[in-house]
């Protein structure tokens, strides 16, 4: 073949969404709109993270810009995306934000029946240093029908996910998306300024050879932890693995999707609920994960079945591939 082909008929993830839609016959549109709307924050917040404009926003002496105002944080600036591009949406009647303390109730007229849960932008400790960030959301169905949304139509469990996905801001930048069948990844596609399907039905490999955790914290762990970490690293034990760990759970979990093995935050003596916080970031992972074929636990229970109490509780987790997840929690549960 020769030459440069224009693929007339690419599969963009807006595209994908209405065609999964039309599968379910009493689809209304406001999910594929909904959607849209995060895809539009999303691609907003790619080009801030990118530092497209960054000579407008820098004045020639650093951190004021041309207002002379301080020029704003990205983590601030990528959560007014999501809330402003939902709140437009007419979809959405709560928001729970890990950048706000309280739920985020959408003014009247403009609610409709979804929750939407999310991290605008996580991985802060990464963003100045310009490694690997992402987002991440989880869309549910409000509880109640009638009236104003209340807290408990947003403490609802990750079993009850309607949609989830993330973006990841990485050496390019991508979508991974769930509606429940499955797992399909695009990646953007600067030039024509859509996010193209490039993975679909994504699968993690059954058993990977890789494990991500902060081994600093080694000494604050369970001896189930210890163990298992040390038994990954025996050749006794089988043929070590290796250690890869970005600390943006985006980035750790995409490659453990990709590649495989098993990602774990897990309690540590200073933090007995790990630091991981379950509605916007363990819940659409576990999500993900389980649509993959993998696992997601919190080392008793599946991550999906736990019953949320407040917003920002955190959880343990330990996910990736399936025998990889199902050897760290035999360890985990063992008589010590
Ligand atoms: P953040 O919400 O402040 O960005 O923290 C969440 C991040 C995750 O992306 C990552 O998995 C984890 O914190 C890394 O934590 P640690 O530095 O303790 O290993
Ligand atoms: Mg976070």
């Amino acid at each position: 073949e020769s030459g440069q082909v224009f693929d007339t008929n690419a599969m963009t993830l807006t595209r994908f969404v209405l065609q999964e839609q039309r599968k379910f016959k009493h689809a209304t549109g406001d999910l594929s709109q909904l959607l849209n709307c995060i895809q539009t924050a999303i691609k907003a917040i790619a080009s801030a993270v990118r530092k497209a404009g960054i000579a407008k926003l820098h004045g020639i002496a650093g951190d004021i810009n041309v207002q002379g105002e301080e020029v704003k944080k990205l983590d601030v600036l990528a959560n007014e995306l999501f809330i402003n591009m939902l709140k437009s949406s007419y979809t959405t009647c709560l928001m729970v934000s890990e950048e706000n303390e309280n739920i985020i109730e959408v003014e009247v007229e403009r609610q409709g029946k979804y929750v939407v849960c999310f991290d605008p932008l996580d991985g802060s400790s990464n963003i100045d240093c310009l490694v690997s960030i992402g987002s991440i959301f989880s869309i549910y169905r409000r509880q109640t029908s009638e009236g104003a949304p209340t807290l408990d139509d947003s403490l609802q469990p990750g079993n009850k996910i309607v949609a989830a996905g993330y973006a990841l801001y990485g050496s390019a930048t991508a979508v991974v998306l769930s509606l429940g069948a499955g797992v399909n990844g695009f990646t953007y596609d600067p030039a024509i300024g859509e996010f193209i399907l490039t993975d679909p039905n994504m699968s993690v490999p059954e058993k990977g050879k890789i494990y991500s955790i902060n081994e600093g914290y080694a000494s604050d762990w369970d001896a189930g932890v210890y163990n298992y970490i040390a038994a990954k690293k025996d050749p006794a034990k089988g043929k070590p693995y290796g250690a890869r760990y970005v600390g943006s759970m985006v980035a750790d979990v995409h490659r453990t999707i990709k590649y495989g093995g098993i990602f774990i935050y897990p309690a540590t003596k200073s933090a007995p609920s790990g630091k991981l916080r379950l509605m916007y970031e363990c819940n659409p992972m576990a999500f993900l994960m389980t649509q993959a074929g993998g696992l997601a636990s919190d080392g008793r229970i599946d991550i999906l079945d736990i019953v949320p109490k407040k917003i920002h509780e955190r959880s343990p987790i330990f996910l990736g591939s399936k025998k990889d997840v199902e050897e760290a929690l035999s360890y985990v549960q063992a008589k010590q």
